[in-house]
C-alpha cells in the first residue's frame, strides 16, 4: 500500500471534481472457478485500489460528497475466518492506513444507500465487469441487473479518469517494476526459443517469473508462433525453424500496477533475410512512433504515423504499392496492422477500459473513426504529461483477411496480392512498449529490453 495521504488525496481530488450525492465503489468479492469453495486467485477491483487501497474482498468504500466523509464497509473476521485464513486486523485498523476513519459491517451498507436514496441524494457508482457486483448493485439500488450499466455515473465515470489517467511518482516506480518483470519474462522466452520446445513450456515458465517476483500476469500470456492470430492464447505448438514466435506479456507488481511488452523473434535465434526485412519495418514504425510521443500530440497522429511507416515499409518490399497518403486515408494499410497503436496503461492494463474505451481515450476533440484498422485505436486524444501507455505496431499476414479482401477486388491499387500470397505461412510480428509522458517529452519505461536485430540474436546465442 502507498502511504495514507496518497489515498487522501485521491479521495479528496474526487470529491472536489464532483457536484454533489454519495459515491459508490464496490471492492470484489472471491469469484468460484469451478466450484464454490475453489476460487480465482483474487482481484481486488482497481478503482477501489485507487482510492481506497485495501486488497481484501468483501469491502465497499463511499465517499459523501456533501458531507466530505468517507467510509469502509467490511465485516471483521470471526474464529472460523481465523483457522482458515490465518488472523487479520480489523476493519478499522484497515481503514485507518488508507486514511478513513468511518467504518461499519457491510450489511449496515444496505441501509445507507437506503436512507440516501430515500432523501433524494444521487448514488454515484461506477460500470461493474463482474456477476457478483452487477446482482449487488441490483439489491442495493433496486436497479435491475440488465439497467445497471446504463444507470452508472458518468459524472462519476468523467472524473474517475481524469484524476487515473495521470500518473504520479508512485505509480510510475510501480509500472517500472513491472516492466522490469517483463524484463525477465521476455528475455527469458528469448532464450527459450529454440527448435523442438513447445509454446507452452515458454508461457508456463514465464508465467511463473511474474509470479515469482510479484503479482499474477497482467493479461493471459499471448505467446505464438502463430502471431498473425492478434491474442493467442492457444499455446500448444511446437517451435521450428523459419518461424517468428510473439511473445505478449506482463506482469503485475504486488501493488497491481501492470506492464505490457511484445518482443517477437526467430525460432532458434537468426533472422532469415525475409523475416528481418519485416521486422525492421516494424520496429522503425515502433522508434519512430516512441520518438514522436510528447505533450499534446494526439495519439491518433501517432497511429497514423505508424500505418503510414509500416505502408512505406511495405511498399519498399513489395507488397504494397500507391501513394502512401492514399493507402493510409483509405485504410489499405489495416490488412496488415489491423489494430491500434496502443492503450493506456495503469492499475488495469488496458487502463479503465471497464468504463468503456470511448471514456478514457476520446475526447469532444476526437470521434472514434468507422474505418476497419484504425477504428480499433483505443486512445486517440491528446497526450499529457503523466500518461503512460503502449505503442505496439504490426505486421501481420492473416490468411482469411487476404482471401477475403482478394476476393471483394478490395485495394488492389495498393496491395500487391500476388506477392502477399506468398507470405501467408509468414505469421505476425508485433512489437510493444510502455511510454511514460513527460513534461517536455517521453521516456520508455523500464530497463531496455532487447528489441533490434542485433540485441535479439545475441541475447538468442546466449
Ligand atoms: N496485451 C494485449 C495488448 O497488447 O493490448
Ligand atoms: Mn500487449
Ligand atoms: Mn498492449
Amino acid at each position: 500500500m502507498f502511504n495514507s495521504t496518497v489515498y487522501t488525496g485521491r479521495r479528496d481530488r474526487l470529491r472536489s471534481k464532483m457536484q454533489s450525492g454519495i459515491v459508490l465503489i464496490l471492492g470484489n468479492t472471491e469469484a468460484s472457478y469451478n466450484y464454490p469453495a475453489n476460487t480465482y486467485h483474487f482481484r481486488q477491483d482497481s478503482d477501489f485500489l485507487y482510492f481506497f487501497g485495501l486488497d481484501h474482498p468483501d469491502f465497499a468504500g463511499v465517499l459523501d460528497i456533501d458531507e466530505n466523509k468517507d467510509y469502509i464497509f467490511g465485516n471483521d473476521v470471526d474464529i472460523d475466518d481465523i483457522i482458515w485464513m490465518g488472523p487479520q486486523p480489523s476493519v478499522k485498523e484497515q481503514a485507518a492506513g488508507v486514511g478513513v476513519k468511518n467504518t461499519a459491517s457491510f450489511g449496515t451498507l444496505f441501509d445507507f444507500i437506503k436512507d440516501a436514496i430515500a432523501k433524494g441524494r444521487k448514488i454515484h457508482f461506477l460500470p461493474p465487469y463482474r456477476g457478483e457486483n452487477f446482482i449487488q448493485l441490483e439489491k442495493l439500488l433496486g436497479i435491475p441487473v440488465g439497467k445497471i450499466k446504463e444507470n452508472a455515473s458518468v459524472e462519476l465515470i468523467k472524473a474517475v479518469v481524469s484524476l487515473r489517467e495521470i500518473k504520479d511518482e508512485y505509480e510510475i516506480s510501480e509500472i517500472e517494476k513491472a516492466v522490469a518483470i517483463a524484463y525477465e519474462m521476455h528475455t527469458t522466452s528469448m532464450k527459450m526459443a529454440k527448435p523442438g520446445i513447445v509454446e507452452r513450456e515458454i508461457a508456463g515458465t514465464i508465467e511463473g517469473i511474474s509470479l515469482a517476483m510479484g503479482g499474477p500476469v497482467s493479461f493471459p500470456i499471448i505467446l505464438s508462433v502463430h502471431g498473425e492470430t492478434l491474442h493467442n492464447h492457444y499455446h500448444g505448438n511446437t517451435l521450428e525453424t523459419g518461424r517468428m514466435m510473439v511473445t505478449d506479456a506482463g506482469a503485475e507488481t504486488t501493488m497491481h500496477y501492470a506492464s505490457d511488452i511484445t518482443r517477437t523473434v526467430p525460432v532458434g535465434g537468426k533472422f532469415d533475410s525475409r523475416q528481418k526485412e519485416i521486422y525492421e519495418i516494424v520496429l522503425n514504425a515502433n522508434l519512430k512512433t516512441i520518438d514522436a510521443a510528447k505533450p499534446g500530440i494526439p495519439n491518433l497522429d501517432l497511429h497514423l504515423l505508424a500505418a503510414r511507416t509500416i505502408a512505406e515499409g511495405l511498399k519498399d518490399v513489395g507488397l504494397m504499392k500507391g501513394d502512401v497518403d492514399d493507402i493510409v486515408r483509405e485504410g489499405a494499410h489495416a490488412m496488415f496492422f489491423p489494430h491500434g497503436l496502443g492503450h493506456m496503461m495503469g492499475l488495469d492494463v488496458h487502463d479503465m477500459e471497464g468504463f468503456g474505451e470511448d471514456y478514457v481515450g476520446y475526447d469532444d476533440e476526437f470521434k472514434r473513426s468507422s474505418q476497419f484498422g484504425t477504428a480499433f485505436l483505443r486512445l486517440a486524444k491528446r497526450h499529457q504529461p503523466g500518461y503512460v501507455f503502449t505503442i505496439e505496431p504490426g505486421i501481420y499476414f492473416i490468411p482469411a483477411l487476404i482471401d477475403m479482401w482478394r476476393n471483394e477486388g478490395k485495394f488492389t491499387d495498393f496491395i500487391n496480392y500476388d506477392k502477399v500470397e506468398s507470405y501467408k505461412d509468414f505469421g505476425g510480428i508485433r512489437i510493444e512498449d510502455d511510454i511514460l509522458i513527460t513534461e517536455t517529452g517521453h521516456r520508455v519505461l523500464g530497463k531496455p529490453i532487447p528489441k533490434t536485430v542485433d540485441e535479439i540474436e545475441d541475447i538468442m546465442r546466449g
